[in-house]
């Protein structure tokens, strides 16, 4: 096909997700190295999302490449019933690197069947329904996932699960009170949190879901102390702590798990993006020894044609190999610093920018039109003259690659970039944000 073959046909035969499908322009991509990709007229794009905050080790990384065609020649696959080495040595690895409480992986194909397991887990489990959320989340989009969801793109699915219950998370910037601490709003967030448990009757609930850090609403990074008062609050009431590590799992903020910021160990922690880094798709829940050895003689009610692909776990065992032997995490916290800085910076230097949030290689930009009052660049749930469309438009003028959710714009640059390539588009980005300055506000 030529490029114009490509582009036509994408829009004529693939449905796009989250889009209106007649404005959609796809760019027909002909390789990728590293952060880059290329069209067919060679212009070079530099991706400053890691694609979906999944491509950590970013485009051609020749150790995952290598294992996939190993995995080939051996077999492509082989059921969830059979001991398959891949499979094997992959779960091992994910039990060695979380805590010693963890002892079993099931796996999934994705994030959002890996939240759906864990939910199921949980109340098997308990033998509770009920489970509790954040609303400004985003675990997936099947129907169970998608319910868990508490940002709008939960709406379409409504009215959803019975005992699916939302909470409010930690986002002191866009809290009316004023902390005095992140200890203080710790507090407040906590006695709110055991009031409303208390209110739905602690003994329905079956789980806590939260995404350790959460990502596409905003990298709401938790206040000092809130993750341990989760865990007592679990352990309170019998409740199984789920932290959802889809997003910010696999070194992204600078750990291997984004949990290990806070001195808390979870009961189950889901994963997915970064763990094969979508050289083939996997996910999968790790499950606490505790909560595994429940089902030696209880029946795990889970089950996937696909669990444990072979050959995504043949990728996933090269791709967590690779972190350790690109020392990935030193990467990230020393290019996670100049990032940190830079934006601070801007926070100070546009009047647009309301709040920048950042840890390791996850962050974003935070856009409002009146620093004072924090009013966002576009309302909740709702832009429709496409303003932030725009602005991330300017941004993919200068090749810089990302998106945008509500009036945030990610920064999540792949794993492996360099300080000198971040500072290249940075620039690019100080430039964009100046003419936000001018001519949105
Ligand atoms: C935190 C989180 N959980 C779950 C998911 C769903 O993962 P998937 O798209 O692989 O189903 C995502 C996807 O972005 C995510 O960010």
């Amino acid at each position: 096909m030529t490029p114009q073959e490509i582009k036509e046909n994408a829009k004529k035969y693939v449905l796009q997700s989250w889009s209106k499908q007649a404005a959609l322009n796809p760019i027909p991509v002909e390789k990728a190295e590293g952060i880059y990709f290329y069209d067919y007229d060679g212009n070079r794009y530099t991706d400053m999302s890691s694609q979906l905050v999944n491509l950590n080790v970013g485009f051609g990384n020749k150790d995952i490449g290598d294992a996939i065609k190993e995995q080939v020649d051996k077999y492509c696959f082989i059921g969830p019933a059979y001991a398959a080495e891949s499979r094997v040595k992959l779960a091992k690895m994910i039990v060695d690197l979380l805590p010693d409480t963890f002892g079993k992986v099931f796996f999934t194909n994705a994030g959002a069947d890996a939240n759906e397991n864990a939910i199921k887990i949980a109340r098997m489990y308990t033998g509770r329904k009920k489970v509790f959320s954040r609303y400004r989340s985003y675990h997936g989009s099947s129907f169970g996932a998608g319910n868990l969801t508490g940002e709008p793109r939960r709406y379409p699915l409504e009215p959803g699960i019975p005992g699916f219950v939302k909470f409010f998370d930690p986002y002191i910037y866009r809290e009316p009170i004023n902390f005095a601490s992140e200890e203080e709003a710790t507090k407040y967030y906590l006695a709110k949190l055991r009031e409303q448990i208390i209110y739905e009757g602690p003994d329905q609930v079956a789980a806590i879901v939260m995404e350790t850090i959460t990502g596409s609403n905003g990298i709401i990074i938790p206040p000092k102390g809130y993750l341990p008062g989760v865990r007592k609050i679990c352990d309170e009431f019998g409740i199984v702590m789920i932290c959802d590590e889809v997003m910010a799992g696999w070194g992204r903020t600078g750990k291997m798990f984004a949990f290990e910021n806070f001195d808390v160990k979870p009961d189950l922690v889901t994963f997915a993006k970064g763990v094969t880094c979508g050289y083939v798709q996997l996910g999968g829940v790790a499950v606490s020894s505790k909560i595994a050895s429940y089902f030696d003689d209880h029946l795990l009610s889970c089950g996937l044609t696909y669990s444990g692909h072979p050959l995504a776990c043949a990728a996933g065992v090269a791709c967590v190999n690779y972190y350790q032997k690109a020392n990935i995490l030193d990467n990230v916290n020393k290019v996670g610093k100049v990032l940190a800085e830079k934006l601070d910076a801007y926070k100070e230097a546009h009047a647009c920018v309301g709040d920048v949030r950042h840890i390791g290689l996850f962050s974003c930009v935070e856009l409002v039109k009146d620093k004072e009052t924090k009013e966002p660049m576009v309302s909740y749930g709702c832009d429709p003259q496409g303003i932030m469309g725009k602005i991330v438009g300017m941004l993919k003028e200068r090749k810089f690659m990302t998106y945008s959710h509500e009036n945030m714009i990610f920064v999540c640059p792949p794993l492996i970039i360099t300080e000198e390539q971040l500072l290249e588009e940075l620039e690019k980005l100080d430039e964009v944000l100046g003419i936000v300055d001018k001519e949105y506000i």
